[in-house]
């Protein structure tokens, strides 16, 4: 019997966690390629980790620009929303709970990442000193410099956030919860004292 508050249950909305572990999301680089999808050994990986009250899980991208790492996996395409599929079956199985982090990491990725696209971001502004771990082909991936993104659109705003956010919800495979991550963002560059864009007009904030 626990008496230590990490082992008590917690109510958490509709969602009853049994105990106050959270797992937060970590990318592994593991997903099945091509087409960056989950895959038996990523069921088995969040399947053993089930005992917690709470499992984020790693990074995701909602749209093929969205991805930062290579062999990240993807909640776009009908393969991806499947070999997730396999990995909630697997973690419901042992009684847990997950959320999928929903990810797109802007400028904070490289060409060789995104099928030899530019990146996109807020700002044309490149992400100083930043690397990112890249599949180019070679039998050496590994940390390159992140390049020059371009600027959104409002095409792009709207693709990511309405093609991508809102259908990936619609179709989102068994996951318990959404964790929102526009990672790299401001804020974050801020926080750790990196180079900031300048701000965009205010108009694209908002709940999703
Ligand atoms: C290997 C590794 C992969 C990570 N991947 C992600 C990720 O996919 N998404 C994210 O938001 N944070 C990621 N993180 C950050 C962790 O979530 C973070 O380290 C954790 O919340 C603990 O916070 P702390 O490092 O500030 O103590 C990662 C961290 C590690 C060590």
């Amino acid at each position: 019997m626990h008496h230590d508050p990490l082992f008590c249950p917690l109510r958490l909305g509709q969602l009853h966690l049994s105990n106050r572990i959270v797992m937060p999301p970590m990318t592994r680089s593991r997903a099945s390629q091509p087409g960056d999808v989950a895959n038996a050994m990523m069921a088995t990986y969040y399947a053993q980790r089930a005992g917690a009250g709470l499992i984020i899980g790693e990074g995701t991208q909602i749209d093929p620009l969205g991805k930062g790492y290579a062999w990240t996996p993807g909640i776009h395409s009908a393969e991806q929303v499947a070999g997730w599929k396999q990995v909630t079956a697997a973690v419901h199985a042992k009684g847990g709970i997950m959320f999928a982090q929903l990810w797109h990491v802007g400028r904070v990725t490289h060409p060789d990442n995104i099928g030899g696209a530019q990146p996109i971001s807020s700002s044309a502004i490149k992400a100083e000193g930043v690397k990112v771990f890249v599949d180019n082909g070679s039998d050496a991936p590994g940390f390159v410099e992140t390049v020059t993104p371009r600027a959104m659109t409002q095409a792009d705003i709207d693709a990511v956030v309405g093609e991508g956010v809102c259908r990936q919800r619609q179709r989102r495979p068994r996951f318990c919860g959404d964790s929102h991550s526009p990672c790299h963002d401001p804020g974050r560059h801020r926080r750790r004292g990196g180079p900031v864009p300048p701000g965009r007009p205010q108009c694209h904030g908002g709940r999703l």
